[in-house]
């Protein structure tokens, strides 16, 4: 496998991992996706200022990173490996180019998932990025029902989409689900978070940990 920097004659080439990325997305999120061609001009504009770098396998390009700078922080903000070539480590070594050409810069390297991604999370966790840095918090101006589920964090609920196509494992399922229940009977985050501490301390107090 090889890593190499994109130059502006790799528009096209880009254009099919860029519309990969961004339709395998939209489609888990139930909305309609769009042909390569959609993507060119946004690219171009892109290529111009931010940094991509593109994976080949036996002269195949598999899949694709971009990272951009604002106002000297650099983010990763897309990271792309085409379904048959994934498991390989082709992602791992887009990250690690990534990461040697930020540390030229900037001690940090920055990025964001969406909460309902969570084999994206799981591959950020397994590359090392465990700090949860920013919340991002959105509202519905329209005042019109929201398909969501919640989300407990440290005495918060939060909101967040349901999708079309989700990837929680059984036990995400059933604690979301006994979170919604607990939500509509009208119980508080900060008892949500009472319960977990007092679970927790007597899971530490017993014998099979
Ligand atoms: C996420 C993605 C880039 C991973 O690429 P990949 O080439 O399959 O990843 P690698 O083979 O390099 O995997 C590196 C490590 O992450 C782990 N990993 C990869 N995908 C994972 C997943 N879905 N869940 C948990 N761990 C995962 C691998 O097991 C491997 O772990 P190791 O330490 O045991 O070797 C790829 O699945 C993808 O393009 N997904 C769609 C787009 C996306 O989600 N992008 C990231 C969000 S911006």
């Amino acid at each position: 496998m090889r890593i190499r920097e994109c130059k502006t004659e790799d528009v096209a080439k880009l254009a099919e991992l860029y519309a990969g990325f961004y339709n395998e997305l939209r489609s888990r999120q139930g909305l309609k996706t769009y042909s390569k061609e959609k993507y060119i001009q946004e690219i171009e504009q892109h290529i111009s200022k931010d940094k991509f770098f593109i994976a080949e396998m036996l002269n195949n390009e598999v899949g694709f990173i971009r990272i951009s700078q604002r106002d000297g922080i650099f983010w990763f903000e897309e990271l792309y490996v085409k379904p048959e070539y994934r498991l390989k480590g082709v992602g791992r070594s887009l990250v690690r180019k990534a990461e040697e050409y930020v540390k030229t810069h900037d001690d940090y390297a920055y990025l964001m998932v969406l909460p309902q991604d969570r084999r994206a999370i799981n591959f950020w966790l397994r590359m090392g990025y465990t700090i949860l840095n920013t919340i991002e918090l959105a509202k519905n101006l329209k005042d019109t029902e929201e398909n969501t589920r919640y989300v407990p964090f440290l005495g918060n609920i939060f909101q967040i989409y349901k999708w079309k196509i989700e990837n929680y494992t059984s036990l995400e399922a059933e604690f979301l689900e006994l979170v919604e229940q607990s939500i509509k009977a009208g119980t508080k985050g900060e008892t949500i978070l009472k319960i977990f501490t007092d679970a927790l301390k007597n899971y530490l107090k017993s014998e099979d940990k």
